[in-house]
C-alpha cells in the first residue's frame, strides 16, 4: 500500500511511525517531509496542491493523510476527491472552521455551541463599542491563519484598542487581520480534544494537553508547543460526555447542514470553566506535539484512517491502548526567536518504552543534523503518567545536539 503524508513536522513523522509499527508493506511518501522521513520512505520536494495531486495520481497513491492545515485551507482534499484518490482530511469549505475564526464563531453561535461571547467585525468603531462593554483582560483575534500568533490577550482597554487598530489596518497580520474577533476572556483550564470524524460518526481520542510556552512553569514566549501528554485525568468521563453531546455531535450535524460534511481530525481547543467546556477554537488537523503522544496510543491507526475515508467508522473497532504517553520537544538553541546553527544529533541509546519523532532535521551522509526550530520529540510510554514521563526524560538525556533546549516539567498539570 502506498501512503502519502503531507507536512514536514514530528506530527507527520509520528503518523508514519505508528502506521509502520502496526502494518507491514506500507510504502511511504512525504511532501515535503524532513530529514528523518527520508529514512522511512521517499521525500517529494513539492508544495503546490496541483502538483501533489498529479503526482499521487500518476504514482497510484492509495491513501493520502494531510498533516498540516495549509494544504487543507488550499483545498487539497477537493483536488484529490475530483481525481478519486483517497484522502484523510476536510475539504476547503470544511477547513474554514480553522482558516477563519469569524466563520468558526458564527458557526458556533448558529448551532448553539458554547463559546466566549464575541463580535466579528471589520469596523473599528463597532469593535471599540464592544470592547468598552467588556472587562479586561480582553481577547483580540485576527480572523485568518497566523501560525498560532494571531491572538492578543489585552490587559487594558488601551492595549485592546491598539491591537484592534493594528489588526484592522493590516499592520499586524496583513489580510489575515482585516476581520477581527473580539472576545470575552474565559478563566479556566485548557484541554485539547480530538474527534476523528468520517462525516457522520466519530471517535474521541484521549484528551491531551499542550505546553505552549517556551519555559518551565508556563513562562517565556509562545511557541508551536514544547510538549504534550495524554490521556489527561483533567478530562473526566462527565466532561468528555458533555464534549460529545454539546460540541462534537452538534458540530458534525451543523457541518452537514452547511453542506460541508466534516471528515478528518476535529481538534477542539477547550477552555473548561467551572466544569463546563467552552470552544476556544477548532483546528481541522492533529495538533503538534499532541499527535506525537496520541498516535502511539492507537492500536490500529490504519483502520482508523481508512474507516474515515470510507465513511465506515460505525462498523470499525478502533482500540486505544490502556497506556499513557508523554512527549518532550527538544528545540534548537535560538527557538522560537531566530534560526540556529546546524548541529549533529547523537543518541547514546533509546531506552525501552520510548522513541523519537523527528521534526527540524536534515540528513547528510546518513547522519541527522538539527536544522532549527523544534528538532525532535522524545516520547515515553508507561502504565501511568509518572512512568511515561520518566521514560520520556530518560530518552531526552540520551539525545545530544549543540544548543538543545527542552522543558523539564511536561505534564506538570497532573503530577501532584
Ligand atoms: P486560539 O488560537 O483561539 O486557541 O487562542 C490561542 C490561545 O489564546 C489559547 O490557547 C488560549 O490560551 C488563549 N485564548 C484564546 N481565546 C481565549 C479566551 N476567550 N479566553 C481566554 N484565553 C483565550
Ligand atoms: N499544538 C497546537 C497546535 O498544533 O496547534
Amino acid at each position: 500500500m502506498k501512503i502519502l503524508i503531507l507536512g514536514s513536522g514530528a506530527r507527520e513523522y509520528s503518523i508514519a511511525l505508528a502506521l509502520q509499527n502496526t502494518n507491514e508493506n506500507i510504502e511511504f511518501y512525504f511532501a515535503p517531509g524532513n530529514g528523518a522521513t527520508a529514512t522511512m520512505g521517499t521525500n517529494l520536494n513539492m508544495k503546490d496542491p496541483k502538483v501533489i495531486t498529479a503526482y499521487a495520481k500518476a504514482s497510484e497513491i492509495d491513501l493520502c493523510i494531510v498533516g498540516s492545515e495549509n494544504f487543507l485551507a488550499e483545498g487539497i482534499v477537493d483536488l484529490f476527491k475530483e481525481n478519486n484518490i483517497a484522502i484523510f482530511g476536510p475539504t476547503k469549505a470544511a477547513a474554514m472552521l480553522e482558516a477563519s475564526k469569524s466563520y468558526m464563531k458564527s458557526f458556533l453561535k448558529k448551532y448553539k455551541i458554547k463559546t466566549a461571547k464575541f463580535l466579528n467585525t471589520t469596523d473599528y468603531e463597532k469593535a471599540k463599542k464592544f470592547i468598552m462593554n467588556l472587562t479586561p483582560p480582553i481577547v483580540i483575534k485576527a480572523d485568518g491563519l497566523c501560525a498560532g500568533k494571531g491572538v492578543i490577550i489585552a490587559q487594558t482597554y488601551e492595549e485592546a484598542l491598539e491591537a484592534t487598530k493594528n489588526m484592522l489596518s493590516g499592520e499586524s497580520f496583513g489580510e489575515a487581520g482585516k476581520i477581527v474577533v473580539i472576545e470575552e476572556y474565559l478563566n479556566g483550564f485548557e484541554l485539547s480534544v480530538f474527534a476523528i470524524c468520517d462525516g457522520k460518526d466519530f471517535i474521541l481520542l484521549p484528551a491531551a494537553q499542550d505546553h505552549k510556552r517556551l519555559l518551565d512553569g508556563d513562562k517565556g514566549p509562545n511557541t508551536g508547543g514544547m510538549g504534550a501528554y495524554a490521556p489527561s485525568n483533567l478530562a473526566s468521563e462527565n466532561l468528555l460526555e458533555q464534549v460529545k453531546k454539546d460540541i462534537v455531535i452538534p458540530t458534525l450535524k451543523g457541518m452537514q447542514k452547511e453542506d460541508s460534511e466534516f471528515v478528518g481530525v476535529l481538534f477542539i481547543g477547550l477552555m473548561v470553566v467551572n466544569g463546563k467546556p467552552y470552544v476556544l477554537e477548532y483546528n481541522v488537523r492533529f495538533g503538534d506535539p499532541e499527535c506525537e503522544v496520541l498516535m502511539p496510543l492507537i492500536e490500529n491507526p490504519l483502520d482508523l484512517f481508512l474507516a474515515c475515508v470510507n465513511k465506515n467508522l460505525i462498523n470499525t473497532k478502533i482500540t486505544i491502548k490502556n497506556k499513557f504517553a508523554v512527549g518532550v520537544v527538544c528545540a534548537s538553541k535560538n527557538y522560537p526567536y531566530k534560526d540556529s546553527p546546524k548541529a549533529l544529533i547523537t543518541i547514546d541509546n533509546i531506552p525501552q518504552n520510548s522513541h523519537i519523532s523527528y521534526a527540524g532535521v536534515s540528513l547528510e551522509n546518513n547522519k541527522l543534523y538539527a536544522s532549527g526550530g523544534r528538532v525532535l520529540v522524545c516520547v515515553g510510554l508507561g502504565d501511568d503518567i509518572y512512568e511515561a514521563k520518566e521514560n520520556a526524560y530518560k530518552l531526552c538525556e540520551n539525545v545530544h545536539f549543540k544548543g538543545k533546549q527542552y522543558r523539564k516539567d511536561i505534564a506538570f498539570q497532573v503530577l501532584k
